[in-house]
């Protein structure tokens, strides 16, 4: 998830276009006597939603906000239970649970994302809403997950924080449920820092986002922003124009960066494909795929660290799996579950086949600026080392 890498003249010439045109004003809203008609979270938010088809798009503080305000927006009330799934990073719960719901967490399946067999045994009267994690870049099965919604009345937010730029069968991830979350952090496909973006094609549901992100207000034209009104109340979870201005010139970035991820991982896959010790991650769609990570499995967990162990004593690092899995993966949140019923007495056993399948992989990073020999070389290196295991 390589914006960082990118991060440069672009981003610092948008910075100081705000002091230099518009009166150096930071705030998404009003003084508009001084911002000379730049509204840059905005021009940010309207160049995302085009980037995606969609027809809006929310800017927010982090994804994290973004799924909070997302489910707000979506009617979650206490005691209403969420589905989603056992490897995703710890935001995914701790939105469900800052609602007041109860998050119903499944195993994973070959693709790392959510397994669809699984829902419609966990779907109660109090089931409202399935949040399939798009991780690591690969779509979830949206097609199977989406029809199940549609038989039990149930709304899908799809958490494509790991997966901006990606998509399924030629629809952007975001807008193949009811409605997406981005995350914009440092470690994301394009970044401001912190930040995140709310994409829906249901329009009443951004404009309610959009509000909630900000008191409330419903930014009327009409009157100045001392006058405006609200129709409900909301919280600050507002981007400011510093991040607005990153994140547009980022956003130009986007395209190279997936073009550069699936072109790098294509040829580090190529030469891994003569190893017969490993499985890759079933991917669901290879064109689609953000394609910044690669994921395979050994048949045992003592084959995947010893993987890991060589991987370090040649200087090579892992992404996520297993160096993250304390944030990645539930069995590792006693923090969380301690505090959540259901899980409280359950947590170390609930996810036995997740458990199964984390244990034997590992997790490679792609990144941009790797050039075309950088990444033979490297895929040379770790086709040696997985000689060795
Ligand atoms: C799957 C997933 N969901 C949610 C988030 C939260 O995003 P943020 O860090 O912008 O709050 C992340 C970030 O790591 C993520 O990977």
């Amino acid at each position: 998830m390589p914006g960082f890498e990118l991060v440069g003249a672009e981003e610092r010439a948008a910075l100081n276009d705000i002091f230099d045109h518009s009166g150096g004003v930071l705030f998404a809203h009003g003084f508009d006597a001084f911002r000379k008609g730049r509204f840059r979270v905005r021009e940010f938010e309207d160049a995302f939603a085009k980037w995606h088809h969609a027809p809006r798009a929310a800017a927010c503080s982090s994804g994290t906000s973004a799924q909070y305000v997302a489910m707000k927006a979506m009617g979650i009330q206490p005691g209403d239970e969420v589905i989603t799934q056992s490897f995703t990073f710890v935001a995914t719960i701790e939105a469900i649970l800052a609602c007041g719901a109860t998050p119903v967490v499944l195993d994973i399946n070959d693709t790392y994302n959510l397994d669809p067999s699984l829902i419609e045994q966990h779907i109660t009267p109090k089931t409202k809403m399935i949040v399939p994690v798009h991780m690591l870049g690969n779509p979830a099965e949206m097609d199977q997950i989406n029809a199940i919604a549609k038989a039990h009345d149930l709304l899908v937010l799809e958490d494509a924080c790991e997966a901006l730029g990606a998509s399924l069968n030629g629809t952007a991830t975001g807008l193949l449920g009811d409605a997406g979350i981005f995350s914009l952090d440092f470690g994301k496909t394009i970044t401001c820092g912190e930040g995140g973006m709310i994409i829906s094609r249901n329009e009443d549901l951004i404009r309610d986002s959009f509000q909630f992100i900000d008191h409330g207000h419903e930014c009327r034209t009409d009157v100045p922003r001392g006058l405006d009104t609200a129709r409900f109340y909301g919280f600050n979870y507002r981007m400011s124009e510093m991040q607005g201005a990153v994140g547009l010139a980022q956003l130009e970035k986007l395209s190279t960066i997936v073009d550069a991820n699936r072109r790098n991982k294509a040829t580090i896959k190529s030469i891994l494909r003569a190893s017969d010790k490993i499985t890759f991650r079933r991917i669901t769609d290879e064109a689609g795929e953000l394609a910044d990570t690669i994921i395979f499995n050994f048949e045992t967990k003592k084959q995947a660290e010893k993987m890991v162990r060589l991987l370090g004593e040649n200087k090579l690092g892992t992404k996520n799996i297993p160096d993250a899995n304390n944030w990645h993966f539930a069995p590792r949140w006693g923090h969380i579950w301690t505090t959540v019923k259901k899980y409280k007495r359950s947590y170390k056993r609930a996810w036995k086949a997740s458990e199964q399948l984390m244990d034997r992989s590992v997790a490679l990073p792609i990144m941009v600026k790797w050039d075309n020999e950088f990444c033979e070389q490297y895929g040379e290196k770790v086709l040696k080392i997985l000689g060795k295991i």
